[in-house]
């Protein structure tokens, strides 16, 4: 993977290590021109176990005026009014034009800070410290950053490029086995764009090697990494390629809004998207059987979901959360459709009634068996 490039903040690349988070946020901070005039942290609290003292000593090397201020906790807290309550936290604590916003937590802290930094005196600086898989594989990079509104996920935010990436494997040893789960979710989804050779690196990797980071899981996230910044490279706003990194995400996100955070996280709801893609797929005769049964397969060793956890929502409320999807333009949705490893369509224009359809086929068949 090239090294980011200062002056193209879309090519913010991850800096990925072990054991690294405190010397690399330290070089990181050093290297921006200007210099911060203040450094604000906003720490999640699953992350502080690992990630509290190195963050704090980093800081004090620094000698700039620096605060860490606690993150919203979890979805449910990924909200517009949480986003400015932390701004107001930031603004307590004396962030100015010059400061620089520190993310230090998963998908909903990076989000949620990224927006904060975006917004706050019509946007400050940011990096970010990916603390969990679906961070390092996906959420902390491409510079959206985001907050859930009652209508559906993440319909408030913005583009906002971080100035830099840091991803230290070794503070995963504390992610609980559900946060490996969904991360691994992601990084299906990237091996499903990739192609064969990704695919089959996973589905080699022994159950154990998936569950901890293991070279081969960190070749896979720093894969996944790479593929998204390759596809943000080419198309920064989402006008055509972009798109393709939605694979499986507009049936999830419909799923996870639908059974709420608590019961589907995000990287489940994209694993039962990634069914139902790969599923409607084989169904239209774009994918084969045997493809869509590698999936399921791969899907089962991540310790990913194949079923809606209870009853599946009802035609209606699925095709409602659809069209309401903020993909969808004029009510019609742009799908992803997978049709072999490394090959994969978008097929513009899907009604969301034939997009929840999809989803009843996909899942609603093993409830109605029984
Ligand atoms: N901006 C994007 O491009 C993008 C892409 C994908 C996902 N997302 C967003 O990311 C969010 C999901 O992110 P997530 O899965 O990281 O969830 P999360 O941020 O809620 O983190 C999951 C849990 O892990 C804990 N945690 C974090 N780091 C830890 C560590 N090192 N040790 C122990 N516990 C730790 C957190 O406290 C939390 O309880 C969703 O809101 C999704 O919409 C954004
Ligand atoms: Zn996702």
């Amino acid at each position: 993977m090239s090294e980011a490039s200062a002056m193209d903040p879309h090519c913010a690349a991850p800096e990925f290590g072990h054991g690294h988070f405190e010397r690399a946020l330290v070089r990181a901070v050093r290297r921006l021109h200007p210099a911060p005039s203040r450094v604000l942290a906003v720490l999640d609290r699953g992350a502080a176990l690992l990630c509290e003292a190195p963050l704090r000593r980093a800081l004090a090397t620094l000698e700039l005026p620096a605060r860490v201020v606690p993150a919203p906790h979890g979805e449910a807290n990924k909200t517009w009014e949480k986003a400015g309550a932390l701004t107001r936290r930031l603004l307590a604590a004396g962030c100015d034009r010059g400061s620089l916003v520190v993310a230090v937590g998963g998908g909903v802290c990076t989000d949620l800070a990224g927006f904060a930094a975006a917004t706050t005196m019509r946007g400050v600086r940011w990096g970010v410290c990916p603390t969990t898989l679906l961070g390092m594989a996906d959420a902390a990079l491409g510079g959206k950053t985001a907050v859930n509104l009652p209508e559906g996920k993440n319909l408030a935010g913005c583009f906002w490029f971080p100035e830099f990436v840091i991803a230290d494997a070794a503070v995963l040893r504390s992610l609980p086995e559900r946060e490996w789960s969904c991360g691994l979710g992601e990084v299906v989804k990237s091996a499903m764009l990739h192609g064969e050779a990704a695919l089959r690196r996973l589905e080699r990797a022994t159950p154990s090697a998936l569950r901890r980071p293991s070279p081969e899981l960190l070749a896979a996230v720093k894969a996944a990494a790479a593929l998204k910044l390759r596809v943000v490279r080419a198309d920064p706003r989402e006008g055509g390629e972009r798109a393709l990194l939605n694979l499986g995400h507009t049936f999830g996100h419909a799923l996870e809004t639908a059974a709420g955070p608590r019961r589907l996280a995000h990287g489940e709801a994209v694993a039962l998207g990634l069914l139902v893609a790969v599923r409607f797929s084989a169904g239209q005769g774009l994918a084969s059987a045997a493809y869509a049964e590698r999936i399921e397969s791969l899907l089962t060793r991540c310790r990913l979901p194949l079923c809606y956890p209870g009853a599946l929502p009802s035609r209606a409320r699925l095709t409602a959360l659809l069209a309401r999807d903020k993909k969808a333009s004029a009510k019609k949705l742009d799908l992803v459709l997978p049709i072999a490893p490394g090959h994969n369509v978008i097929v513009a224009g899907a009604a969301p009634r034939d997009a929840a359809r999809a989803i009843e086929e996909a899942l609603g068949m093993r409830t109605a068996r029984g």
